[in-house]
């Protein structure tokens, strides 16, 4: 059932200006949250995109580091691709090499996705997980407090590729997916239902190459199937983006402190 929501993107002048706003809304997010309902359970997405903002979060030398209440912080992945932990590819190598090695977050509380299970193994492994750490009843789904999303120069979103199966999936939490056209072709991924009822979801998005999908996503005709970024439509009605001037350069001009709003009613 479409939903319309109200779209707000922020577009920063640069990739390092980006990667400050995206650590400043990290910050913002996660002490809402704390303050809240005392905890923050946050769910991050992999790539490249985010490793300048971890980076930021984690140094010493910058004000965000300080600001976060790191060990409130529940941390789970959006997506994952099948690899070991160990793996350079490995998101959750990744955001371990950026952020979680050097931030004082309790084991305990670092959800991983295991990629060097099978890959049904690793799903139905991890959405049992969510049920247990979100003690999930019958057809409730995870409301995660943040939830971050990257978008491909194909509108994928999560391991939510054009043209493969997850993007049908409306019944489990997490799901396997084949993707043929990645190297990496068998990913773990949080389906878009769950994705869509988090309480502050947002896209962090830089780069020129992906100016056109971004627009064909936000402007174009609704053909999820194509461009599965498409399917992210808030519960909350509220979807931000931070973008650097370049991913925006197709959207309508933002206004003199950078914001842009649109109304997207599919
Ligand atoms: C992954 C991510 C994926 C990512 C986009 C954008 O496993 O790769 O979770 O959804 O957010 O592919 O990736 P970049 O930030 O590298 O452009």
């Amino acid at each position: 059932m479409p939903r319309p929501f109200s779209l707000e993107y922020r577009v920063s002048d640069d990739p390092v200006a980006l990667s400050h706003a995206a650590a400043q809304h990290f910050v913002h997010c996660a002490r809402a949250a704390v303050e809240s309902r005392g905890k923050a359970r946050l769910a991050l997405s992999g790539g490249s995109t985010p490793k300048a903002t971890f980076q930021l979060l984690a140094d010493k030398t910058q004000p965000y580091r300080a600001m976060m209440p790191w060990e409130k912080l529940e941390i789970y992945w959006v997506d994952e691709r099948c690899l070991p932990p160990d793996h350079p590819d490995s998101n959750y190598h990744m955001t371990r090499e950026n952020l979680l090695d050097h931030v004082p977050i309790p084991p305990r509380q670092i959800h991983r996705m295991q990629g060097e299970l099978d890959p049904e193994e690793a799903a139905a492994k991890y959405e049992s997980e969510l049920r247990n750490q979100f003690r999930l009843e019958g057809a409730q789904g995870p409301v995660f407090d943040m939830l971050a999303l990257g978008m491909g120069d194909d509108g994928h979103t999560a391991s939510l590729f054009p043209h493969t199966e997850a993007v049908h999936e409306m019944m489990r939490l997490v799901v396997a997916n084949h993707v043929p056209q990645q190297k990496y072709n068998w990913r773990i991924t949080l389906t878009w239902p769950v994705i869509v009822e988090a309480r502050d979801l947002f896209f962090l998005i830089a780069g020129q190459d992906k100016a056109d999908s971004l627009h064909r996503v936000l402007q174009g005709p609704y053909d999820p199937e194509t461009l599965p970024s498409q399917l992210i439509q808030p519960r909350s009605g509220k979807l931000v983006m931070l973008l650097d001037r370049q991913a925006a350069s197709l959207l309508p001009a933002p206004d003199a402190s950078g914001i842009g709003k649109m109304e997207i009613h599919r």
